[in-house]
């Protein structure tokens, strides 16, 4: 088991991170007081693969409890769905003091944090992610978010939980797809920060995809606590220090907007990304060609898809001058000069953004 803890003053709290980590629920939340009602938010596939060892650590702490199913779809994150648990929760909420669980993956997380950031000007809440994604990510470092039509994310507040509990046996249910999803965040924290890390993966990736509890808790334990760093230097976003977990993703995002958020998952758009802000490195002379290639290498063997099928360049680019992390009319990027040197790049010559997609997109014809 492996405790990081999230310094932030008064919001400081622990990610717990190991293979039981559902044992250690009940003394938590007496630990923590508080409150003696628990609103479980999540959706019916996580309630059936994950919820009955919830249940006993809930029934073991002596607490009353209610789960409330939302749909299992990224359009849970949005104002229709979110009423419908804030006024399901009011209902709830009579006379013991109430906190709300998050069980489930980066959806369910978003949602319910926004929804315990606004229900009574706030009320205490805990994460327990159950994929990789929002384990070693979206369950840290309290952004909460809905999306609007006109994009993802458009909504949300800085609410930080009081305790991210990652039980990394949760994940076993988990399909490759997600588990890859969630491996390239992972592979993102190496290329930014963590050379070891990065050297970890190229020799145990397989055993990740195999959803092995040990590997996997190292590799959740290590991700958190670069998250939990970056957080805690930068809680919101001000500093530009978080900025650098944004590597791979300004086109990352660019290439979900542009295929309407269904054809690639988003750590599958990521990892995309990834290999064209290498390409932009590399022709920058920011790293060799054979670093490029190592990073592509790893990229390439855990099955992330790295060509672009089915969407066009222009509409990768419209997409691109809309994201929010276009600064006015300048574009910024995460580059990388090598593992660990992540750098912020303004203002790149637009031919070279388009030459390095490109590269990346199967011709039609
Ligand atoms: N708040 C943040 O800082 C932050 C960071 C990154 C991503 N996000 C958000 O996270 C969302 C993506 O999260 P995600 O990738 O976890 O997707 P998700 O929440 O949609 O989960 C992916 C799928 O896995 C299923 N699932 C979850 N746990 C499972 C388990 N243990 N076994 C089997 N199936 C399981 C879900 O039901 C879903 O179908 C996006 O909305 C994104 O915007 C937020
Ligand atoms: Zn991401």
């Amino acid at each position: 088991m492996r405790i990081i803890r999230v310094r932030l003053a008064k919001r400081s709290y622990d990610i717990v991170v190991a293979k039981n980590a559902m044992g250690f629920l009940a003394r938590y939340i007496r630990k923590l007081n508080i409150g003696e009602s628990a609103y479980v938010i999540t959706n019916n596939l996580i309630k059936r693969r994950c919820s009955s060892r919830l249940i006993r650590a809930l029934q073991e702490a002596g607490l009353d409890f209610k789960i409330k199913i939302i749909p299992d779809t990224e359009r849970s994150k949005s104002i229709p769905v979110l009423s419908s648990v804030i006024n399901d929760l009011a209902k709830f909420d009579r006379k013991r003091r109430t906190f709300i669980i998050a069980l489930g993956g980066g959806v369910v997380g978003d949602l319910s944090g926004l929804a315990a950031s606004i229900y009574k000007r706030g009320i205490p809440y805990l994460q327990i992610p159950t994929t990789l994604l929002a384990q070693v990510d979206s369950a840290i470092g309290g952004k909460t978010a809905l999306d609007l039509k006109e994009g993802k994310n458009l909504i949300g507040a800085f609410y930080q939980p009081r305790l991210v509990l990652s039980d990394v046996s949760l994940l076993k249910t988990l399909d490759q797809r997600q588990l890859r999803s969630g491996l390239a965040e992972v592979i993102k924290y190496g290329i930014i920060k963590d050379s070891s890390l990065f050297a970890y993966l190229e020799k145990e990736y397989k055993n990740i995809l195999k959803a092995k509890p040990d590997v996997l808790e190292h590799v959740v334990a290590v991700s958190s606590r670069i998250k939990a760093g970056i957080v805690q230097a930068d809680e919101r976003e001000e500093k530009g220090l978080r900025t650098i977990l944004n590597f791979g993703h300004s086109v990352g995002h660019a290439i979900e907007a542009a295929s309407g958020f269904n054809r690639y998952t988003h750590g599958e758009a990521v990892g995309l990304g990834m290999l064209v802000a290498l390409e932009i490195s590399s022709r920058l002379r920011f790293i060799s060609s054979l670093f490029e290639s190592r990073v592509e290498n790893l990229i390439k063997a855990t099955g992330l898809p790295t060509l672009i099928s089915g969407i066009a360049l222009k509409d990768i680019m419209r997409a691109f001058y809309r994201d929010k992390k276009f600064c006015g009319s300048q574009n910024r990027m995460v580059l990388t000069r090598g593992l660990g040197r992540p750098e912020i790049v303004r203002d790149l010559p637009i031919a070279l953004i388009e030459t390095a997609i490109t590269k990346r997109i199967i011709s039609l014809d």
